[in-house]
């Protein structure tokens, strides 16, 4: 794949009368075409920093921000203004104006630009119809759910038919079904308009559900970079450990030293972990879950421990695989 964002040894610093803060340092981050990249760290690591230096709304103390080739560090300010249409942005609190209806906030980009206006206004309604608003272009903000506003701002983030779409916890102020179906909106984006997204997030679950690759951010520098799946199958620093398992408790590792992190996506319909206890005879021990059951099953995460013998570790994945559930192998080691 093509690369399309390369940050080199980018450093930003705060610098007040009393404070200076180094809020990123020395970042080095490809991004390629196509990517739906997770940037994932806590609070105050310099994801939010990192993300508005990516298109220059925060001016870099240091280092080169490289878009489709072109240093924007090294642009004048016209042409910055240029590139700058070819990347989206979305925020937390959506940002849209309030006095404008759900149409106008998305033919606004368009004015900026410049574009004809009923060319503008086609696009406009056209892209309102993709994020699922067709009936809502006269609404104002005031009048739309948290969900439907961001879907306001992302279709607007998209007037200008950027490459790039730049998420700063797009979905934070959203509650987990919202979460869901404005993160299957952005695959849906990815993959129809080919357009590489950049999700800054704390939470894993975000980057679970739709990222391929993910860097961890911990104290303004990367940590770990990687595809999503090797990395949560085989976290390497304690801040990744921390991030993918947070809550295991005292494991008693003498018992076995293999963890299989479950996840329940589809409703299931029977008692799984009791039937595969049953079906394999090999005992587990649960060691964390977060389970919710709905009227028509459970869905969440469990993390097991299996006991150290190949044959009872080979007969759980068998089981588990039999039963369509998902699962990613760790070890004890993940605890710190
Ligand atoms: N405009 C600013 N002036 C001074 N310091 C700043 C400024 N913006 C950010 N910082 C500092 O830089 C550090 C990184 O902040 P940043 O907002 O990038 O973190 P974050 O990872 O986005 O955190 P959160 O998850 O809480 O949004 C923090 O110590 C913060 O106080
Ligand atoms: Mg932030």
């Amino acid at each position: 794949m093509a690369e399309i964002i390369r940050l080199e040894k980018l450093t930003k610093i705060f610098q007040d009368k009393r404070n200076t803060t180094v809020a990123i340092k020395d970042i080095d981050l490809v991004i390629e075409q196509g990517d739906i990249y997770g940037i994932i760290g806590l609070s105050g690591a310099g994801k939010s920093t990192l993300i508005r230096c990516i298109n220059l709304l925060e001016k870099p103390t240091s280092g080169a921000v490289f878009f489709e080739g072109t240093n924007l560090v090294e642009l004048k300010d016209s042409q910055l203004r240029q590139t700058r249409q070819k990347i989206g942005m979305i925020f937390q609190n959506f940002n849209l104006m309030e006095q404008r209806t759900v149409l106008r906030n998305v033919l606004f980009p368009l004015e900026i630009a410049h574009i004809a206006k009923d060319t503008a206004k086609e696009r406009a309604v056209e892209l309102l119809n993709l994020v699922g608003l067709s009936d809502k272009l006269d609404s104002y903000p005031s009048q739309l759910s948290g969900g439907q506003k961001q879907r306001v701002a992302i279709a607007r983030a998209l007037a200008n038919n950027p490459s790039v779409l730049l998420c700063d916890e797009a979905t934070s102020a959203l509650d987990p079904s919202t979460t869901l179906s404005i993160l299957q909106l952005l695959k849906e984006i990815n993959q129809k308009l080919g357009i590489t997204i950049v999700i800054i997030t704390h939470e894993m679950k975000v980057v679970e559900t739709i990222c391929n690759k993910v860097a961890i951010i911990d104290e303004s520098v990367i940590k770990e970079t990687g595809l999503v799946a090797e990395v949560f199958a085989n976290p390497q620093t304690p801040i990744a450990k921390n991030l993918i398992y947070p809550k295991l408790g005292v494991i008693n590792k003498e018992f076995g030293s293999v963890l299989l992190k479950l996840t329940f996506d589809k409703t299931v319909l029977e008692p799984v972990v009791a039937d595969m206890i049953l079906k394999t005879q090999v005992a587990v021990n649960i060691i964390e879950a977060s389970i919710k059951q709905g009227d028509n099953g459970s869905t969440g995460e469990m993390i097991i421990q299996l006991p150290n013998d190949q044959n009872s570790i080979a007969k759980v994945q068998n089981y588990l695989t039999t039963k369509n559930i998902s699962f990613q192998q760790s070890n004890t080691e993940v605890q710190q």
